[in-house]
């Protein structure tokens, strides 16, 4: 089926869609991207993404390709003319390209290029593998040094994925100096006799828009948080386990390097968690 997708000003057909071979999103990795995604046809948590993503352009020195009010149009224009009811809403904004190959980044007036499209995903909040729960590796961090910037580098995560594949798994948590980062497209938490732990904010992972949500509605409905760093034995000696993203919402986590956690199914706090979680930004979206 053809998606209408949006690049650039325009709201083309997908096979009509053309980007530079010399753009530097393609030839560098020199972008940012954002995944919103869409409930009752309404996008969860846009506010979130927008100002990380204003986040990420201007640690890159990027320009700002439109404003927050164009953005919101332009994702509710594609959710609209695409008919998506659950799904997400995938946003990359790339240095662009002066028409040719070069290290030193292009003039400053080089206009950033702008593509969105959507993904449709029936049973995103119903999902079937939330009832089941993700198994997952461990595996090294060996992604550079500034995660906090949504960049489209994505081949070790892709590599992480794959490797978890191999071994029977569904996903890949990383980890560096002893201690876990993240999940290769998620935030990674652990609960021990009630406490909620994951890791602090800083330079090393995602700032997750749905991470932020989570912790505040764990916090309101009276559950114990602790940002801190901790270990995969940790993790794995944990009750239970999960992850968030805007991809996946709470997802429970029920193996860990092939150990089971409590009874091998998801726990409470993540099922209550991905209950609140969703019931709440339905009521939120715009
Ligand atoms: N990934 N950590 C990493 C490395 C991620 O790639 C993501 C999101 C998150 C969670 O962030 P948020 O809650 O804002 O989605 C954490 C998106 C969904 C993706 O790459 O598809």
């Amino acid at each position: 089926m053809t998606r209408t997708v949006y690049v650039n000003g325009d709201y083309l057909p997908d096979h009509e869609a053309k980007v530079s071979i010399f753009d530097r999103g393609f030839l560098m990795a020199d972008a940012v991207y954002e995944v919103t995604s869409v409930l009752d046809g309404k996008l969860i948590d846009f506010d979130g993404h927008a100002v990380r993503l204003k986040r990420s352009l201007d640690e890159l020195d990027m320009a700002e390709p439109c404003s927050k009010e164009e953005l919101l149009e332009i994702h509710r224009e594609l959710v609209r003319r695409n008919g998506i009811e659950e799904g997400l809403v995938y946003l990359q904004v790339t240095r662009g390209s002066d028409g040719d190959r070069d290290f030193v980044f292009p003039a400053a007036d080089t206009p950033p290029t702008l593509v969105l499209f959507t993904q449709s995903k029936p049973g995103l909040a119903d999902n079937p593998a939330a009832r089941k729960g993700a198994k997952i590796i461990s595996i090294d961090d060996i992604r550079w040094g500034r995660r906090d910037i949504k960049t489209v580098q994505l081949l070790y995560p892709s590599m992480g994925k794959m490797m978890a594949k191999a071994a029977g798994a569904d996903d890949a948590w990383m980890i560096e100096d002893g201690h876990v980062t993240e999940g290769t497209s998620n935030n990674a938490y652990f609960v021990k006799n009630g406490t909620i732990v994951t890791r602090p904010l800083s330079k090393d992972i995602l700032h997750g828009i749905t991470r932020k949500a989570v912790l505040r509605l764990a916090e309101e409905a009276q559950m114990q948080v602790e940002e801190r760093l901790f270990t995969i034995d940790e993790a794995k000696a944990a009750d239970e386990a999960f992850t968030t993203s805007a991809s996946a919402f709470v997802m429970p986590v029920v193996e860990i390097d092939g150990v089971a956690l409590g009874e091998g199914v998801p726990g409470p706090v993540a099922t209550r968690l991905r209950e609140i979680y969703i019931e709440e930004s339905r009521k939120a979206a715009i």
